[in-house]
């Protein structure tokens, strides 16, 4: 059984958490760990409930499968028990004792900063101030808090067992490939490094571990904060085409692109994506909306996918018609794919 890891492929906001609800429903995953930090917000609708999470993994809807926060990921612990909460997830949630914690002070440290409030448009969550301060080791750490003491668990030596015993574990990436502190549009980025290698490093598997790369595009592109974005259209375009979405964590609008194949292309290569997931195909062609066979999409979604498909030179094989995690068309059985 294999490791897969989702990965964003465009800036953030391409529908992950939607993704991985489905695969939590469809695999049964053993253990599913979520990377990153709680500037970025997965969104998952489920049995007519809506979550928004920043730190639980968007697996949590299967209630069989073992969920993680990794060494690399940075938590903040009012976040982290408010979402055990909302999802009841306590009881099978674990977190690596070297995770990061943010504090308040980190989070004032990025209201102050003027380039990162006006220029890069950062979400003033604490995140790079926190990953500052771990650099220069002097972050506190999960095993630092007595409020954790009953989650820590080496979420490293977990994974690897569960795949050593062939068990199917999934990462869920964050953010986006183009917020990448490395291969980003610098400096309007995020803090981290957002590839799949990164979000296997943040778990500690090595590259021969990792069967399956999965990224998520959506069927247009979105950005928030400031940056270059190819194609951008006029907000009024944007509200004609319904492609106007309002951010999980800030709530600021996001600004629109149509779907951007180069971008895309060098997305498929970071990763080395095995799979391509498009997300909100019902956003361009309404009348595929919630439709669940790929033979009953429409003639015109169905050659728009194959033409992406034919760009990319990597299968479509997951393919989101609608918020609910059950609008979904998966074809990796007949294309031949993976564990399913
Ligand atoms: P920061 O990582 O919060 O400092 O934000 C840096 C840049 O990345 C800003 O332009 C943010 O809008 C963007 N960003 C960070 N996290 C996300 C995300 O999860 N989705 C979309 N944009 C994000």
């Amino acid at each position: 059984m294999p490791l897969a890891i989702i990965v964003g492929g465009f800036f953030g906001d391409e529908g992950k958490g939607k993704i991985a609800a489905y695969l939590a429903i469809a695999d049964n995953p053993f253990i599913a760990i979520r990377c990153g930090s709680i500037n970025a917000g997965h969104t998952v609708v489920y049995n007519g409930r809506m979550w928004k999470l920043r730190l639980v993994p968007s697996f949590f809807v299967n209630k069989f499968t073992k969920l993680m926060i990794p060494a690399g990921a940075l938590i903040r612990l009012d976040v982290f028990f408010n979402e055990l909460m909302e999802t009841g997830a306590g009881d099978r949630i674990f977190v690596d004792r070297n995770a990061g914690v943010i504090e308040n002070r980190h989070v004032e440290a990025e209201r102050n900063d003027s380039f990162l409030v006006r220029d890069v448009g950062s979400t003033l969550q604490g995140v790079g101030f926190a990953m500052a301060d771990r650099v220069l080791r002097r972050l506190r750490l999960a095993k630092d808090f007595e409020e954790l003491r009953n989650y820590l668990v080496d979420v490293a030596l977990e994974v690897n067992n569960a795949i050593d015993k062939g068990e199917l574990v999934y990462v869920e990436g964050v953010q986006g490939t183009f917020l990448s502190l490395y291969h980003g549009t610098y400096p309007y980025v995020t803090s981290r490094d957002t590839t799949a290698s990164a979000f296997a490093s943040e778990v500690g598997v090595g590259p021969k571990k990792i069967d399956e790369v999965m990224v998520v595009f959506k069927s247009y592109v979105t950005r928030v904060g400031g940056g270059p974005l190819d194609g951008e259209l006029a907000p009024e375009e944007a509200e004609r085409l319904g492609l106007v979405e309002i951010a999980t964590v800030t709530g600021r609008r996001r600004r629109a692109a149509l779907f951007n194949v180069e971008l895309a292309k060098r997305a498929v290569m970071l990763n080395s994506a095995t799979q391509v997931a498009i997300t909100k195909l019902d956003v361009l062609y309404p009348v595929d909306k919630c439709v669940r066979e790929w033979n009953k999409l429409s003639k015109d979604a169905r050659s728009w996918l194959e033409n992406i498909e034919n760009a990319l030179k990597t299968p479509i094989t997951i393919i989101s018609t609608g918020e609910d995690v059950l609008c979904t068309i998966d074809r990796r059985k007949e294309l031949g794919f993976g564990w399913r």
